[in-house]
């Protein structure tokens, strides 16, 4: 039997602009993970798909590519030049939340590519779980700039510029942060293609908002290998005041915002496509427990704390 796991992942700045070519950093979030299990079964039985969280039971033969954990597994064998059909059962489970922004559809797909390479012997590098991932990542979010894929694949805090490789780079101090979901959907497919529009219709204020991003994005790479939690709560506040113009935030992720600044956090804003979604604060470690509490107080429906660190 061979098991394996991927983190969750959370985008800190430079969502949106990425899709523009600016700089974005996102961190693995290791406080819920995703693994997949490998066992041999009988010869002949052919390759069984499991997936008890969404009552999935099916033969790979039968599975049609447009299920992303399918496709996944069909490119990880071809790539690793393993039998198409395999006699194994591969199960896959996932703490992490659907749909919020956290990446657990990249990192369902990054641990199943990860447990193929193991139960054949053969190594995995990101780069590869990266490529295979940012495929099935398609299905679901038509053209995904890739920088979930990548941080999920990498494992570590990611400096991303879409189109390149990633460069993983190490925080200074650990860094706290608290993210909050507001237990609305985060519709990002919706809202690339309405920032989309917006930046058709006024390519150079929309331009100018993206650079900014981009400056941030910098600033904020610089803050956290430098250990000033200070300034980067600055700049996650810089960044959200960006996202506020872009149209992308709302009052709900709004008032968590204000909410989290109020009872201490360092600085917060919208991640991930925006609308709904996840609010992240940077916190003192010392200081998570009232953040939090406020947070859920304010109408969070759940908050993972997670600690970014090398
Ligand atoms: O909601 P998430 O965490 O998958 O992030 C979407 C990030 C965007 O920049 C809005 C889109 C993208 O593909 O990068």
């Amino acid at each position: 039997m061979t098991t394996a796991h991927a983190p969750g992942k959370i985008i800190l700045i430079g969502e949106h602009a990425v899709v523009y070519g600016q700089p974005a950093i996102a961190v693995p979030v290791w406080e819920v993970v995703a693994t997949a299990t490998i066992t041999n079964l009988l010869k002949d039985s052919g390759c069984t798909l499991l997936a008890p969280d969404i009552n999935l039971r099916l033969r790979l033969i039968d599975a049609s590519d447009e299920l992303p954990l399918a496709l996944v597994t069909r490119l990880a064998l071809t790539h690793l030049g393993l039998p198409a059909n395999p006699d194994w059962q591969i199960k896959v489970h996932s703490q992490i939340p659907m749909a919020g922004g956290l990446g657990s559809g990249a990192a369902l797909s990054a641990a199943l590519v990860r447990a193929i390479g193991a139960h054949a012997g053969q190594p995995t590098p990101p780069a590869l779980i990266s490529e295979l991932v940012f495929a099935s990542e398609r299905l679901y979010h038509g053209t995904p700039s890739g920088i979930d894929n990548a941080t999920i694949a990498y494992e570590m805090p990611i400096w991303f510029v879409k189109g390149q490789p990633p460069v993983p780079f190490t925080p200074h101090n650990p860094l706290t942060i608290a993210i909050a979901d507001s237990g609305i959907p985060a519709p990002t497919k919706a809202t690339v293609s309405e920032v989309r529009r917006h930046w058709q219709a006024t390519p150079d204020r929309y331009a100018r908002l993206f650079a900014a991003i981009g400056q941030i994005a910098l600033a904020a790479r610089q803050a956290i290998e430098q250990g000033d939690v200070d300034e980067l709560g600055r700049l996650f506040n810089h960044n959200q005041a960006h996202l506020a113009e872009l149209g992308v935030s709302s009052a709900p992720l709004n008032t968590l915002i204000q909410v989290a600044k109020s009872a201490g956090a360092l600085g917060a804003k919208l991640s991930g496509g925006g609308r709904g979604g996840n609010v992240i604060a940077l916190v003192q470690a010392s200081h998570t427990a009232p953040v939090t509490q406020a947070l859920l107080a304010a109408g969070a429906k759940r908050v993972i704390v997670t600690t970014v660190r090398r």
